[in-house]
């Protein structure tokens, strides 16, 4: 996820305007940041690092011009550097262009590219197309036609802002799976990835389709579809505060996070062929060993499972602030998977380095260029963009998908990768679930004793990571337990005042987890259950019921039963007037031991 702007204005400079414009995107991005603007010829600045520290550096607003696009990275191929940073340009520096999204077919199209003489400078999918735009002016055709001519060879999702020398008039964007808003101000025009960064100047808003082409001129604004037909749209005045258009609408960024998920897991799906070359440069090896902390730590618990259950290969997990503890058994035989969506836990980077002189190491990191990816001999990337809520929520379920994806590039098990595939949907509709678990959320939100989590199997982990989330957010005690586990001691502390979170998926563990919540219901236990919607026998235990598609089984069952468990803390977090975004006591990234 990046943040992209363009615009043109009538007397004021672009640049210092862009760079106001796109601070409002940094929720979506905040490794790199540069700026074009295009006056006399392109003017261009533009470095790694956040915001404020490259303005101060480069003195990023001076530059000449009326016109401009500018960006903020989140990086996604290519570490964060100046020569990845946005804008790219063509060979000859007459073009320049900021790109959301992700190009796929980007290493087939640079080396065909490379092969005509085009001379590229960054690691990045990106710099292809200014190059092809190059390619097809430098055929005659106009940089508008150009373009369309360009986006017809690349496969995947963009968002763009094009300026050029050529056709120095124009700011011209274009959309294909990812967002790009217009604003239409007074003789002033816009275009952004998100209406934050442009609500200062205008609250009025096109909205781009997509392959919808958008030409900012002085004059106005004309969209056009790829057949260069003028298109008309409908325009809609922006309601929204400032603070809640950074949240698209939602009122916390845990919720938005939530929201994300479904696309999220379809973006780190596109890592598939890179994990089949990461799975190629693995030496042998006979034992894996899962190391992280908290949520990623949950995240390394399903890997056990699945590991296990898919290759038979041994499968132990251990917390990274334990590792040096319980590391003498390493040896070059064993492959050391960190999972760690920062890339900066310091309890996980220590395990690293211990790990690095003994085995193979994998890390399984959300932020490029983070030290995790540095120190790893091997890496894998989550595909969630950042994470602003405290509380881990879709980089949890990118950090799964990553895992699920790896174990089916290992054993080539198609049946799983296919059930994969159909994640992104099944999340769309569980979140329509919303309402009714809000209503959940208001019956328990003045539960003054403990929750319990219970499931066996692949649940175990589900209901940790989801007292994980309701402890953090709403400061009410939750107990994960193995559900087989309660009699063995907390079977006592269970009364009519504890609400029990049940999850049975359809599969091996089932029935025995409805035993155990015939044990505490018997006890008094209010049993909030999750479990197939053709699973009467489950209901008929629920006081309430969270239902499923029953084609989700319980190997799939954790990349999708956790959403309605983090709604559930998020709801219960909002009635007891708490902010879930910042919980007290808490840090996004821990950097000490
Ligand atoms: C919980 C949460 C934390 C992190 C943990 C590890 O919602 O976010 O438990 O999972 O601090 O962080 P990373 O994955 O960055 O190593």
């Amino acid at each position: 996820m990046c943040g992209i702007v363009g615009c043109i204005l009538k007397d004021k400079d672009a640049a210092p305007i862009l760079l106001e414009c796109v601070k409002k995107l940094e929720y979506r991005g905040y490794d790199s940041v540069g700026i074009a603007t295009s006056s006399r010829g392109l003017s261009i600045k533009k470095d790694q690092g956040k915001i404020d520290e490259v303005d101060e550096k480069l003195q990023i607003t001076d530059l000449p011009g009326l016109k401009g696009i500018a960006h903020v990275r989140w990086a996604t191929h290519g570490l964060p550097t100046r020569e990845n940073a946005h804008p790219h340009t063509d060979c000859k520096n007459r073009i320049a262009v900021v790109h959301n999204g992700i190009i796929e077919n980007y290493k087939e199209l640079r080396s065909k590219l490379e092969e005509e003489g085009h001379r590229f400078t960054s690691n990045t999918d990106t710099e292809v197309i200014p190059h092809l735009i190059e390619k097809y002016t430098d055929n005659g055709v106009g940089l508008e036609e150009a373009i369309r001519q360009a986006i017809q060879q690349i496969k995947g999702s963009y968002a763009l802002a094009v300026i050029s020398t050529l056709e120095p008039d124009k700011v011209i964007g274009v959309r294909k799976e990812s967002p790009l808003i217009v604003g239409v101000g007074e003789d002033e025009y816009f275009i952004a990835s998100d209406v934050p960064a442009i609500l200062q100047h205008t609250n009025q808003v096109l909205y781009l389709d997509d392959n919808e082409m958008v030409i900012l001129e002085d004059t106005g604004v004309t969209i056009k579809n790829l057949d260069n037909e003028v298109l008309i749209k409908e325009m809609h005045t922006i309601e929204w505060s400032p603070d809640m258009a950074e949240k698209q609408g939602f009122e916390h960024f845990m919720l938005k996070e939530i929201h994300e998920q479904s696309v999220a897991v379809k973006n780190t799906l596109m890592e598939e062929s890179e994990i089949k070359e990461t799975v190629k440069k693995f030496r042998h090896f006979q034992r894996i060993c899962f190391v992280a902390c908290g949520t990623s730590f949950h995240a390394s618990l399903v890997g056990k499972y699945l590991f296990e259950t898919l290759l038979g290969t041994p499968t132990e997990v251990v917390l990274a602030s334990e590792f040096e503890y319980s590391s003498n058994s390493l040896d070059e035989n064993t492959l050391v998977i960190l999972i760690t969506q920062s890339g900066e836990t310091a309890d996980t980077l220590k395990a690293l380095k211990i790990a690095n002189k003994k085995s193979q190491t994998l890390a399984i990191v959300n932020v490029v260029g983070s030290t995790a990816t540095r120190d790893a001999q091997h890496v894998i990337y989550t595909r969630a963009g950042p994470e602003i809520g405290v509380a881990a929520t879709k980089t949890y379920i990118t950090q799964l998908t990553s895992i699920y994806l790896l174990a089916t590039c290992m054993t080539e098990n198609e049946e799983l990768n296919q059930q994969l595939k159909k994640i992104p949907e099944y999340i769309k509709t569980i979140l329509e679930m919303e309402d009714h678990i809000r209503e959940i959320a208001r019956r328990y939100t003045n539960t003054s004793n403990a929750f319990f989590f219970i499931g066996r199997g692949f649940s175990y982990p589900t209901a940790l990571e989801g007292a994980l989330k309701l402890k953090e957010i709403t400061y009410i005690h939750g107990e994960g337990y193995a559900a087989g586990e309660l009699k063995h001691g907390p079977l006592a502390l269970i009364d009519d005042d504890v609400p029990v979170v049940a999850i049975a998926p359809p599969g091996k563990s089932h029935d025995k987890t409805v035993s155990n919540i015939e044990e505490v219901k018997a006890r008094g236990a209010q049993i909030i259950a999750l479990g197939s919607r053709e699973d009467d026998v489950l209901k008929s235990e629920a006081h309430d019921y969270i239902e499923f598609t029953d084609e989700i089984n319980e190997i799939m069952s954790p990349i999708t039963y956790v959403v309605p468990l983090q709604l559930l803390a998020y709801y219960i977090s909002i009635e007891r007037g708490i902010d879930p975004d910042k919980p007290k006591n808490l840090a996004k990234c821990v950097t000490v031991e």
